[in-house]
């Protein structure tokens, strides 16, 4: 899978010209120290704002302040007052990437049919970036942190997923009976449930049934070096389960509280060390890395966005 990264010619008018100050998106990549495998990727997209929120507010990303507007219209990037940052408006959320030359991996595309805003919760937390995407990965996450009866049943079994190489990441899909969520049986049995990972930091889980749609999305901000907020918001073809967002919203706040126990738990232990990969349950935190160290290569070079993922099926118990 190839994907091209360039939205202008390299012979524009653009940080190429020794003379030109460095744009924005330069200057923060000119920041980050050291080994680049680790860390937030800069040019890419990052949620900022529930896109429900219509007044004019500030968020942080890569520690610099972004002054948002009231309103961004959906399906169009805009350009900040000051020039700065790129913004859109996708999948209920305002994101936000440095304005650049270098294009950032697509977001994930709007949903055909109009879904419902059915759940939206953040958490800010004191951890790591890679630590805190590691968690949307590790299959141990689940089962060892989110423990309500309805979200897992208690009983061990041994899962299989086939992963396959998709746009800017990979996808999981069970290979096995999805039984794990009882949440889910609420949906008839046709369900087909898929988990996308998509960089920056995008999990995305997807449940389809005949006439039926729900996008499970759950994000990670670097707002600045330590400092990072974890979004979750749910959408859903049900539109009547509109009336359920202030329970469903609790419930991933409750979600969100645990993440943010365990990554403050593991503050101060970084996977910034050799990395080592042992076994299946490993292998996603393996495609992650590998993933963004092909992202990093392709906007260094001015290439297409090579996939390092190829389909292979995994196994573990949770
Ligand atoms: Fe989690």
């Amino acid at each position: 899978m190839a994907t091209s990264l360039r939205t202008r010619p390299a012979d524009s008018d653009g940080p190429s010209s020794p003379e030109a100050p460095l744009d924005l998106g330069a200057r923060l990549m000119a920041r980050q120290p050291g080994d680049r495998r680790f860390g937030a990727p800069i040019h890419a997209w990052y949620p900022v704002r529930a896109a429900r929120v219509r007044t004019a507010s500030r968020a942080q990303l890569h520690g610099e302040w972004i002054d948002l507007p009231a309103t961004v219209a959906p399906a169009a990037v805009q350009t900040t007052a000051c020039g700065g940052w790129r913004l859109i408006n996708r999948l209920g959320l305002i994101w936000a990437c440095p304005a650049s030359d270098v294009a950032p991996p697509d977001l994930p595309p709007t949903p055909e049919a109009p879904l419902a805003l059915i759940a939206y919760s953040k958490a800010p937390a004191r951890a790591d970036y890679d630590q805190a995407v590691l968690g949307l990965l590790d299959p141990a996450h689940v089962p060892m942190i989110h423990n309500a009866w309805w979200w897992r049943s208690q009983a061990r079994r041994t899962k299989t997923k086939r992963y396959s190489p998709s746009p800017f990441g990979f996808t999981a899909v069970a290979a096995d009976a999805f039984a794990s969520t009882p949440a889910y049986d609420l949906v008839s049995e046709d369900r087909k449930v898929s988990i996308e990972f998509r960089l920056p930091s995008i999990r995305l889980e997807r449940v389809t049934a005949r006439g039926f749609e729900l996008i499970n999305l759950t994000t990670v901000t670097p707002q600045a070096e330590g400092d990072v907020v974890i979004r979750n918001l749910i959408l859903c073809s049900v539109a009547a389960l509109r009336f359920g967002s202030p329970l469903l919203s609790a419930w991933g706040r409750t979600f969100l509280r645990q993440d943010v126990a365990i990554l403050e738990r593991l503050e101060g232990r970084s996977p910034h060390l050799p990395l080592v990969f042992a076994g299946d349950p490993d292998r996603p935190s393996a495609f992650y890395f590998a993933s963004k160290a092909a992202l990093l290569r392709a906007q260094r070079e001015d290439a297409a966005y090579r996939n390092p993922v190829e389909a292979e099926s995994l196994q573990w118990v949770t």
